[in-house]
């Protein structure tokens, strides 16, 4: 066999000891694949003494984890610090620059410097692998770059973030508000301290930035992403949308039109028969549409060591093998430059419940709002009755523009009658 793949990792907490464990336990058959041994010869850390519950001490130890770039016994850095700036950016330029293969799962970092660093890795003929930066272990990197390679990619859409997804399951199955099931999760350990990366959608849109960048061959874009996160989902409108036929799911959503490329994260109600509506708990899901292979779907873990471990080994055994393929999928030269779409351009169809006052002429005010902006409602749903007092309306609509729908709203809004702020969800025909 030939001589070993030697790695240095940066990061030791869930994904680092995930790698360092998978690349004990599963050597045999990772030297196998790789056609060679892959072996970590050097670590960084913050924490020298913390107990990671695999051997470090016949490794070499850097406190500083950018002067892994310079070790000389290491072929291949691996970044699992994470951030999108900081010691995980410096690292990952730094090795580039000196010719070393970087393996990171770093989405926030190819997120908002991804189309630099791509650039940096193609000018210096180096490597760079992240199929561990999106859906964890579910291989969405590799389907979308190589296996669907020869395919026009219409749309790729997506569960990319298992904490709101596990929020969102719960409070539907249980019937619960997002306040107390946030708060149990964190609890639980499924939600950070700060859950706002996660809940505010900006996580998901990191994922969504790259997946687009390779189903649609262009440099990453994140600052295009239109993102809004779960805060507001509340039960009353899970229950309305199963009563409807819908579940309601945090996607992040990039699509090919005529005019764009969109791409946007934000609750969305789908259809129950939609494999992805019964993706739940803190699974992940990516769904491609190719124009020759049509649609496929991938579902699995997207967070946890050994899903997250799982991808970045396997980014190491191609690394081992020579296996390297561009960035985005071609050459920045070939790069797509169809520009972005903005949000207010977006066409789809929309839930939107009011909370209005039961009296007459009510519902004629509502319905004469959406006349005058030209949208015209699919169905209409009206729960019980209580004369002088709130009551929820929903409106279900056909395609029209964002922008129509937003105008609408504002003025729905500004209705004596609506007592709350009215609940938007857009419907996606997934
Ligand atoms: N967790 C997941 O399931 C998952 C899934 C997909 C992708 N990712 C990505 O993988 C990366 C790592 O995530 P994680 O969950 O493993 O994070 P983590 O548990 O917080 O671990 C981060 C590691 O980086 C080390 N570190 C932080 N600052 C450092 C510095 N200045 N110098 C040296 N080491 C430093 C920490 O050292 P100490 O341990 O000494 O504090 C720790 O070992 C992130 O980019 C994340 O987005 C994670």
């Amino acid at each position: 066999m030939s001589k070993p793949l030697s790695i240095a990792v940066a990061g030791l907490g869930t994904v680092g000891a995930g790698v360092l464990k998978l690349l004990s336990e599963n050597a045999e058959i990772v030297a196998a694949r790789a056609g060679r041994p892959v072996v970590v010869g050097a670590v960084s850390a913050r924490d020298r003494l913390r107990d990671r519950g695999v051997p470090l001490s016949a490794l070499r130890w850097y406190d500083d984890p950018v002067a892994l770039a310079a070790d000389p016994g290491t072929d291949v850095v691996v970044e699992l610090i994470g951030g999108s700036d900081g010691p995980a950016r410096a690292l990952v330029e730094a090795a580039l620059a000196a010719g070393k293969p970087v393996v990171t799962a770093n989405k926030a970092l190819l997120a908002v410097h991804g189309a630099a660093i791509a650039e940096l890795a193609e000018a210096r003929n180096v490597p760079l692998a992240f199929e561990a930066a999106v859906a964890g272990g579910i291989p969405a990197i590799k389907a979308l770059r190589e296996g669907l390679a020869a395919n026009r990619i219409r749309r790729v859409a997506g569960i990319l973030n298992g904490t709101c997804n596990y929020i969102l399951t719960v409070m539907r199955e249980h019937k619960r508000e997002f306040a107390e099931v946030l708060a149990e999760a964190q609890k639980l350990g499924y939600a950070e301290a700060d859950p706002s990366f996660d809940i505010d959608g900006i996580d998901a849109a990191h994922k969504l930035a790259i997946l687009a960048a390779l189903a649609f061959g262009r440099p990453v874009d994140f600052a295009a992403v239109h993102v809004e996160g779960i805060r507001e989902v509340s039960a009353l409108d899970i229950a309305l949308a199963g009563e409807l036929g819908y579940r309601i799911k945090l996607l992040g959503i990039a699509e090919r039109t005529a005019a764009g490329i969109a791409t946007r994260v934000h609750p969305c109600m789908v259809p129950v028969a939609a494999p992805i509506a019964r993706v739940d708990g803190v699974f992940n899901a990516v769904v491609a549409e190719g124009d020759f292979v049509g649609r496929v779907v991938l579902e699995g873990r997207g967070a946890g060591a050994g899903p997250t471990a799982s991808a970045v080994v396997a980014d190491l055994i191609d690394l081992a093998r020579g296996r390297v393929t561009p960035v985005w999928g071609a050459a920045a030269g070939l790069l797509d430059g169809a520009p972005a779409l903005p949000m207010e351009r977006h066409v789809g169809a929309y839930y939107l419940r009011l909370m209005v006052l039961d009296r007459p002429g009510v519902i004629a005010d509502v319905t004469g709002i959406l006349r005058d902006h030209v949208i015209s409602l699919e169905a209409m749903l009206q729960r019980g009755r209580a004369p002088g007092e709130a009551v929820p309306v929903v409106l279900t609509t056909h395609d029209c523009e964002e922008a129509s729908m937003r105008a609408a709203l504002a003025r729905l809004a500004a209705l004596d009658s609506v007592l709350e702020k009215p609940a938007l969800i857009r419907i996606e025909p997934l």
